[in-house]
C-alpha cells in the first residue's frame, strides 16, 4: 500500500519537501496544508492554516495520513507534534518542549552554556536600565536578541552604541515584539553556514551543509530577510570542520536535550559561524531552513520518505547526496522585508529550467500571482558554485515581473575575490 503524507506549510521549504516526497516510490498521496499554487502538481492543497491544530488533526485522522511533516516553527511552537502523537499519528518534528531550542533563545543559550556547546557569551535582561548599564560597560559592537519568536526580525547587530541603545529602547520600553526578555550577546565574525541534521533522541544524521544569504541586496547590504538565496555544498568548509560541528555541536546538543528531559525529534538546524576561534553557534532552529531546504533536498538521491520513517523508528536512514552544487536565487517583492504590494502577475515560469519552488504565490483563473514577501526560488545545478549561479541567473531572467527583485551574488563566500 502506498503511503499518504501531509506536509504542513506553504513556502518554498514545504514545496521542496513535497517535491522530494513526490519522487518516493513509497508515497501515493501528498496533501499540503495550506500549500501553495505551485505545489498543486504534486500535492492536493488542503485549505487549513498552519495554526489550526484541531482541524489538521481531524484531517489527518479522516484521511488516514501515514506521516505528517511540519515546516514552520510557528506550528511546532503550538505543540502540534504533541497533539498528533497523543492520537497515535506519526509526525516528523519536535514536541513543544523540544522546540524551545528555537522558540526561547534563553533556553538555547542556557543549554549551550551548561553543556559546553561553543557559542557567543551572553546575558539575559528584562529591565531596560540594567540592560543599558551593561551595554554602556560592554561597548559596541554587541548583538541584541529578542527571547521569543520574532519572524527572523528579533536580532540587532549593533555596530555602534547608539544603535544598541535604540534597539534596547525598542524592545524593552516600546515592546516592539511583545513583553519579553532580551539576550545581549558578544559579536562574532566569520562566514555563517547552516547545518541541518535529522535527529531522534541521541541519534544525529547530518544532511549536507548549505549557506543562506540573509541581507536583502548584493554585497550583503540592506536589511536582514528570511533569506534571499542559498547554495550547497560549501567549498570553504573542510571535512574536519563538518566533523567538529557534528560532534561538538549537533551531537552534543541532541544528547543535552535528552538529559534535559526534552529529547529532540525532527530537523535540528544549527546556524553556525566559522570564527577565528573555531566554529560557534549563532542560533538553533527546530525545523528545516528556508531557503536552505530548497538547495539541500534537490541533492538528495535517496528516498526522503524512507529517511523520515527510519529516523522516527530509530533506524539509520539512507541519506545519499549528489556531488553537484545546487544554488537557489529568491525572487522577492520590491519593498520586502518591509512593506510591499502583492497580486502581481508572474509570467514565464513555463520557460524556466531547473526547479522553481513557490514561496509566496497564489493562483487565480489559471494564472500565478505574487502573494508574499519572498515569492519564488529558482534552483539550478552545476559542477561548481559559479556554474550553478550562472545557470540560475539565466533562468531567473526568464521571469519578467515588475515588482520582483533578487540578488546576483549568491555564493559569493565560495568564490575567490568576491568575499566581503
Ligand atoms: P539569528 O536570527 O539569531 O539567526 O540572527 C540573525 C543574524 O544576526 C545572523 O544570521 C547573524 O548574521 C547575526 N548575528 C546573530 N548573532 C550574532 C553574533 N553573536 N555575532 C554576530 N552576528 C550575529
Ligand atoms: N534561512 C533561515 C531560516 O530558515 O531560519
Amino acid at each position: 500500500m502506498k503511503k499518504t503524507v501531509l506536509v504542513i506549510g506553504s513556502g518554498g521549504r514545504e514545496h521542496a519537501i513535497v517535491d522530494a516526497l513526490a519522487a518516493s516510490k513509497e508515497v501515493g498521496t501528498i496533501y499540503a496544508a495550506p500549500g501553495n499554487a505551485l505545489m498543486a502538481k504534486e500535492a492536493t492543497l488542503v485549505p487549513i492554516s498552519v495554526l489550526e491544530n484541531g482541524k489538521l488533526l481531524a484531517f489527518a485522522l479522516e484521511h488516514k495520513v501515514d506521516l505528517t511533516v511540519v515546516g514552520p516553527e510557528a506550528s511546532l511552537a503550538t505543540g502540534i507534534v504533541d497533539l498528533f502523537k497523543e492520537h497515535g499519528l506519526e509526525i516528523f518534528g519536535p514536541t513543544k518542549s523540544a522546540a524551545r531550542i528555537e522558540t526561547s533563545k534563553e533556553f538555547a543559550k542556557e543549554l549551550m552554556e551548561k553543556y559546553a556547546i561553543p557559542t557567543a557569551s551572553y546575558k539575559v535582561f528584562s529591565d531596560y536600565e540594567e540592560a543599558k548599564e551593561y551595554v554602556l560597560k560592554h561597548g559596541a559592537p554587541i548583538v541584541i536578541k529578542y527571547d521569543g519568536l520574532a519572524a527572523g526580525k528579533g536580532v540587532t547587530v549593533a555596530l555602534t552604541l547608539e544603535e544598541a541603545l535604540a534597539s534596547l529602547k525598542e524592545q524593552l520600553l516600546d515592546h516592539k515584539f511583545g513583553e519579553g526578555k532580551i539576550i545581549l550577546e558578544d559579536y562574532l565574525e566569520g562566514p555563517e553556514f547552516s547545518f541541518l541534521c535529522f535527529v531522534n533522541g541521541e541519534h544525529v544524521y547530518p544532511l549536507e551543509l548549505s549557506q543562506d544569504h540573509k541581507r536583502a541586496f548584493d554585497h550583503d547590504e540592506g536589511l536582514n530577510t528570511g533569506g534571499m538565496g542559498a547554495y550547497s555544498p560549501l567549498p570553504f568548509l573542510s571535512a574536519e570542520d563538518k566533523k567538529y560541528a557534528l560532534e561538538n555541536i549537533m551531537v552534543r546538543t541532541a544528547k543535552a536535550m535528552v538529559k534535559e528531559g526534552c529529547p529532540f525529534t525532527g530537523v535540528l538546524y544549527g546556524g553556525l559561524m566559522k570564527t577565528k576561534d573555531g566554529i560557534k553557534v549563532i542560533e538553533f532552529n527546530c525545523r528545516f531552513g528556508d531557503p536552505e531546504t530548497e538547495v539541500v533536498l534537490p541533492r538528495l538521491e535517496s528516498d526522503l520518505f524512507l529517511a523520515f520513517e527510519a529516523v522516527l523508528h530509530n533506524e539509520e536512514p539512507v541519506l545519499k547526496f549528489s556531488s553537484s552544487t545546487t544554488l537557489g536565487i529568491v525572487l522577492a517583492s520590491k519593498g520586502y522585508p518591509l512593506s510591499y504590494k502583492k497580486h502581481f502577475l508572474i509570467e514565464g515560469l513555463e520557460n524556466v529550467e531547473g526547479k522553481v519552488y513557490g514561496m509566496g504565490v497564489e493562483e487565480k483563473d489559471g494564472k500565478i500571482f505574487t502573494a508574499g514577501g519572498r515569492v519564488l526560488i529558482v534552483v539550478e545545478k552545476g559542477s561548481n558554485v559559479k556554474e550553478a549561479r550562472d545557470k540560475a541567473l539565466k533562468e531567473v531572467a526568464k521571469i519578467p515581473c515588475e515588482n520582483l527583485f533578487y540578488r546576483h551574488d549568491i555564493g559569493h563566500w565560495a568564490l575567490e575575490g568576491e568575499k566581503k
